[in-house]
């Protein structure tokens, strides 16, 4: 499939979604949220993709947020719509994916950029990113989930300090504060990113699939997430890569997960 603000490109059963505005700092306009939509989908349901990488093109940004241009002159009615279908094609289907995300974060990550990030299943960034939401500098609140991760993520008060000041913090503090795992620097933030994918790939990626939905449901309303725990645990003593994983323990070898064809639709 070709797109026109995104650059996917998969390579060892990594791919890697690039978003790819950045005379605009990759600010995200309606057409780049429904392609990264259609790119993230296609790579989930392609059983050759296991891990995904998502990151920003140029040596700047990685999203500097909505593109204001965009929704300027918006109605009520209109701002409740675009909150609404964002969170929806965008930022709830990639923290739901089976498939794991890593948002690798090369720079600027602003309002919408830093609620995609947040809504990676992890975040690493390079040395020279900064990060904040400043939707209250332009009159307006995060609308792509950023009041509800950014407190998950950072804790309340400091959530509430960054919305508020509409300030941004530097790769450091970020890690400090457990927005980001780990900082590098811009050249080799990419190979870290492909490190870390390598040694997930090594696992059940039937099993993590479990695992991301069992942690997802911590966070959702209404659902008790140690019971999905317990229904995910028990799906897995059904699958091959259970078979497979415990058997190799067993036999004192590396375990070979046939994954393959049947994990990604179960
Ligand atoms: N929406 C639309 N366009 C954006 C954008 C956004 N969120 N962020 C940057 N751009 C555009 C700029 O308008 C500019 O376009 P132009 O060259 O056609 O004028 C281009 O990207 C480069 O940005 P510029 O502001 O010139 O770069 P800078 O280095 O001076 O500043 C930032 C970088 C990130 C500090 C600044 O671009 C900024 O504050 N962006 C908006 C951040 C924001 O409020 N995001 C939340 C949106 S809800």
């Amino acid at each position: 499939m070709s797109y026109e603000n995104i650059l996917v490109h998969a390579e060892n059963a990594i791919a890697t979604i690039t978003i790819n505005r950045p005379k605009k700092l990759n600010a995200l306009n309606s057409k780049t949220i429904h392609e990264l939509h259609d790119a993230f989908k296609a790579l989930d349901a392609d059983d050759t993709t296991k891990v995904i990488i998502l990151t920003g093109s140029g040596d700047k940004a990685f999203v500097a947020g909505a593109d204001i241009s965009e929704f300027a002159h918006f109605s009520v009615e209109e701002g409740g719509v675009l909150a609404a279908k964002g969170q929806e094609l965008l930022f709830d289907f990639v923290q739901n994916l089976g498939t794991p995300v890593i948002a690798a974060v090369n720079g600027f990550a602003l309002g919408g950029g830093l609620e995609l990030a947040m809504a990676a299943h992890f975040r690493i960034a390079s040395d020279n990113a900064k990060m904040g939401l400043p939707e209250v500098s332009l009159g307006v609140i995060p609308g792509y989930g950023g009041t509800q991760r950014l407190p998950q993520l950072v804790g309340k008060g400091k959530a509430m300090e960054m919305i508020m000041t509409a300030g941004m913090i530097d790769a450091q503090e970020a890690k400090a504060c457990g927005l980001v795992n780990h900082v590098t620097t811009p050249e080799e933030l990419l190979d870290l990113a492909n490190k870390i994918a390598s040694k997930i790939m090594r696992n059940s990626l039937v099993a993590i699939r479990g695992a991301i939905k069992a942690v997802n449901a911590n966070f959702e309303d209404g659902v008790n997430g140690y019971n999905v725990e317990i229904e995910e645990f028990g799906n897995c003593f059904g699958t091959e890569d259970f078979k497979e994983g415990t058997t190799a323990f067993l036999e004192k070898r590396k375990a070979a997960f046939p994954g393959g064809n049947s994990f990604k639709r179960r």
